[in-house]
This record gives structure tokens, sequence and C-alpha cells, in this order.
């Protein structure tokens, strides 16, 4: 907040259940909408559960939350109470941030994505959205443990015109995703979006599993055990594996929705000085 010239502001926790009441949502976001001194929220992983229970009490969703069905933003403007969805922005700024323009015209490279959750979803819409086709795969494999995401995800693409090959799977066998792995071309992007290794133990691929040759790999947490991120970081040097954290994402996430609260917009100087704020408590 200081950073942000704004450091009378304080950031307050609300808890919920994972799959709260709808009312207990409900009273969240009439708080934020009536108190004068509530300016707004950033929502972590409530975002399908509190979209779906109070929808009706914004007057205002961008596009990215009306496609979802999910918003990590609560913000006001004017008196409206707004919703946004800002995941496909800030995976879309972190993978800009891993990779240079026209990466997979240049290396060939796919995408595979384990899990296919929100953030999931946010990196696939990112990459839909590039406008220059150099910036684009040529084929998004997205792999999840029960169809309902997969399902989800299909009907989100379907909106779209794009000319990314999609395949769905469903899987959670590890030495599947071994197997899916070893077929992808040099070059390839490998994602670890299935909270493995930090919301449940393990990683989504086996120890044996070799990660294609001058990949990288892509783990969208910074904190955990992190078993995806150490299995990827054994093959730096034998297979030219470059590997990424979450921490870019993270503070991209937050920086986003803070900026919309307060109607500040995120300049890149503005997040390199937040980012180098947020280094000083990694
Ligand atoms: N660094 C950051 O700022 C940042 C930002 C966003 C997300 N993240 C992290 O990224 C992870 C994913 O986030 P999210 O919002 O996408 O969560 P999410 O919506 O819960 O998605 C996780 C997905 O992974 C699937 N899954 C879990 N284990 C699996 C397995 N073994 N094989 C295949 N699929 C599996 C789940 O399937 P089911 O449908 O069966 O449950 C679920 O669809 C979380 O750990 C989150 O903390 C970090």
């Amino acid at each position: 907040m200081e950073v942000l010239g704004r450091p009378e502001v304080v950031l307050e926790g609300i808890d919920h259940k994972i799959h709260d009441d709808p009312a207990a949502y409900r009273a969240t976001v009439a708080q934020i909408k009536y108190d004068t001194n509530s300016l707004g929220a950033l929502v972590t992983t409530h975002k399908l559960d509190l979209f779906a229970a109070a929808e009706d009490m914004f007057d205002y969703f961008d596009r990215y939350a009306q496609v979802t069905r999910e918003l990590s933003s609560i913000s006001k403007r004017d008196g409206r109470l707004e919703g946004h969805a800002k995941d496909p922005i800030t995976a879309g700024l972190s993978l800009e941030h891993i990779i240079e323009p026209g990466y997979f015209a240049r290396t060939g490279g796919h995408i595979l994505c384990l899990g296919a959750g929100g953030s999931a979803l946010a990196t696939l819409l990112h990459l839909i959205h590039k406008p220059d086709k150099a910036d684009r795969p040529e084929r998004f494999i997205a792999v999840n443990r029960s169809e309902e995401r997969l399902t989800h995800m299909r009907h989100m693409v379907a909106q779209y015109d794009t000319d990314i090959n999609m395949e769905y799977l469903v899987n959670s066998d590890p030495r599947q995703n071994d197997a899916l792995m070893a077929a992808l071309p040099e070059g390839s992007i490998v994602i670890n979006a299935t909270g493995m290794g930090k919301d449940t133990p393990g990683s989504p691929i086996t120890d044996d599993g070799l990660f294609p040759l001058n990949s990288i790999a892509w783990e969208f947490n910074y904190r955990g055990e992190l078993d995806f991120m150490h299995q990827a970081q054994r093959q730096v040097e034998s297979r030219n594996v470059r590997v990424e954290d979450g921490w870019v994402y993270f503070v991209h996430g937050w920086s986003q929705v803070v900026g919309q609260v307060l109607h500040i917009e995120i300049t890149p100087e503005l997040f390199r000085r937040l980012d180098e704020a947020a280094a000083t408590t990694r």
C-alpha cells in the first residue's frame, strides 16, 4: 500500500469454508457492497462458488468473468459493484515473463497442462486471445482427475474460434502423464496446475518421467513441497529443462486486483517496485 501511495488502506482477511453456504458468500459481498469503508476484495479459492452465490448482487462483470463464471476481484466504481476475473490477465503476464514473443513458432513446442482448474483455464484463455499465431501453441493437452473441469473447459473453448488443437484427458495416473510428456516435441511447456506438491502431497508425474529436451517446467505454486519442481530441477542439465515457479504469477495476481480495487494502473515500473517489495517477504 505504501508503494501504491495508499498507506492508509489495510488488508483484512475473511475466511470461508471450502464450498461455503451461499448465504455466507452473500454476506461477504453485502459487506463490501454497502460498507463505504470496504473498497473491494481479492478472492482466492472461492472464485467459482462466490460467483454462483452472489451473481445477482453485482452491477457489472468483465468479459472474462462472464465467460469463466468466476471472479477474483470485487471492486466499486461510481456506486456500482464490479466483478472481474483477472486470472487470464495475470496468468498471461506470468507466461510472458517466462517466454519471449514468437516462442511457439520458434520452438514448435506444445503445452501439457496437468490439472484443468481455474488457473489452467486462465492460461488457455490467454493463449486463445494471442493475436499472433507465433504466440499460440499448435496443441494444448489438458489432463484432469475428474471429467467435470474438462467439460467446463470444452464449453469455454467452444465459444471461441481457435486454431489451437485441444486434447482433453481424464487421468490421475502419473505413469500416463509420463507417457504424455515423452510424446511431446522439444521446447514444450509442462505445467503443474493440479496443486499437487502444495494442496495435496506428491506430483502428477513419477520420478522416472522425462521432460522433453529444451522444455520448460512450470510449477504454478511457489511454496509447499513442490515435488514436481524438484523432479524438473533434476533434469536441468541432462535435458536442458528450464524450471519456473509461481512467484511472478502470485505477485501479478495480487497487484492486478489491488490495482483494480484502488483504480491504479499497474505500469511495468509500478510492478517492478511491488515485485521488489514482495521479494523482501519471500
Ligand atoms: N502462484 C500463483 O499465484 C497461483 C495462481 C493460481 C493458482 N495457483 C496454484 O495452482 C494450483 C491450481 O490452482 P487452480 O486455481 O487451478 O485450482 P483448482 O481450480 O482447484 O484446479 C486444480 C485442478 O487439478 C485437478 N487435479 C488435482 N490433482 C490431479 C491429478 N493428480 N491429476 C490430474 N488432475 C488433478 C483437480 O481436479 P478435480 O476436478 O478432480 O478436483 C482440479 O481440476 C493451486 O495449487 C494454486 O494454489 C498459484
